[in-house]
């Protein structure tokens, strides 16, 4: 007799169909153990809020300085307010991007990057995820594919570019508040990163049809120095501190980045600031956008704890470049998902 095969859907081209139907479809549907605990609009409070106006003035750095330092020590994500980013710029970001992501199936899938290409449109590259993405990479400027820009709508690539270097500002005075928590050089983390690499991720989550079954991003920690995350008012992002004992839904704040720091972060720091843990959840009512700008390290930087305080050890055993801590935090991931597969 022929041997039954169970058949794997095929990961879908877009999403709009399928968030049409009545039941999720299987590839989509996750284990029990990493499905939603807690409700996309059960909203808390516990990620500090912080306003970074003044971030430039010697005296009110030293309070905003404290309060990134607490943030990070005790989750690794925080909210900024006050960021000096226009709001005009954000609304203009996130009102071209939803137009993006409403354009027919064809017109996104001109920019596909299914195949290994460089930037463009893909519904999440992790086949489970319930998301469409449009990946920018931005800096170095010289890795700017303008061929892989969205041309559609009009003038979404001029915004996102004046986007992409007032984050790259705003990165950078993060960086310089967090470097001076360390005790060490404004410029210790720039530095460390050698030539600052920034790639804009925009999520298109869609409703979805039985969004306790499924994701749409699944959880993990940013692999880079740190992220600012935008988001509308939906909600969906959301933190644990304690290894997903219990989550917490971060409250949307109208034009605040969420900031996380990321795994490089964590490692320069000698582990003192922790890579914020965070996953988002989908609804049935509303879609959802967020626009994430990665901060990471050059590929050959070097990862490796600037600064050990006495009385500690390093977290790292040895000195690797950044390529290899991804390549690593990839293969582990690989691994850990065929051991569950094993223990089934
Ligand atoms: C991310 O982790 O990159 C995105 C999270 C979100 O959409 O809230
Ligand atoms: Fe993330």
């Amino acid at each position: 007799a022929a041997e039954k095969k169970t058949l794997q859907p095929m990961a879908p081209s877009t999403l709009t169909a399928l968030a049409e139907e009545k039941t999720l479809q299987a590839s989509f549907v996750r284990d029990e153990d990493e499905r939603p605990k807690v409700a996309y609009n059960n909203f808390s409070n516990d990620v500090p809020v912080i306003s970074v106006a003044g971030i430039d003035d010697e005296e009110k750095r030293s309070e905003i300085c404290k309060k990134i330092v607490n943030a990070c020590e005790d989750w690794g994500i925080f909210q900024i307010v006050d960021h000096g980013v226009d709001t005009s710029l954000i609304t203009e970001m996130s009102r071209l991007a939803k137009e993006f992501f409403a354009l027919p199936p064809e017109d996104k899938l001109r920019f596909d990057m299914s195949g290994g290409k460089k930037g463009g449109f893909i519904v999440s590259s992790h086949l489970q995820d319930w998301r469409e993405i449009v990946t920018y990479f931005s800096y170095p400027v010289q890795n700017r594919d303008y061929s892989r820009w969205p041309d559609k709508p009009e003038g979404w690539k001029t915004v996102t570019q004046t986007y992409s270097e007032k984050l790259m500002e705003l990165a950078c005075k993060l960086l310089q508040v967090l470097s001076e928590a360390m005790d060490l050089d404004k410029d210790a983390l720039t530095k460390a990163c050698v030539d600052m690499d920034q790639k804009v991720v925009v999520n298109f989550y869609p409703k979805c049809p039985q969004p306790d079954l499924t994701l749409g991003l699944k959880r993990h920690t940013d692999p880079g120095t740190i992220t600012l995350l935008l988001q509308d008012q939906v909600g969906g992002l959301q933190a644990t501190r304690d290894d997903g004992k219990t989550w917490i839904t971060v409250q949307p704040i109208e034009g605040a980045f969420v900031v996380n720091l990321g795994d490089h972060g964590h490692y320069l720091s000698n582990g003192r600031f922790k890579n914020a843990d965070h996953q988002a959840v989908v609804n049935s009512s509303y879609s959802r956008l967020s626009i994430a700008t990665f901060q990471n390290p050059a590929p050959d930087a070097t990862v490796y704890p600037l600064k050990v305080r006495e009385g500690e050890k390093p977290i790292l055993a040895e000195s690797i470049t950044f390529a290899e801590m991804y390549k690593r935090k990839m293969s582990r991931d690989i691994e850990l998902a065929k051991l569950k597969k094993l223990a089934k």
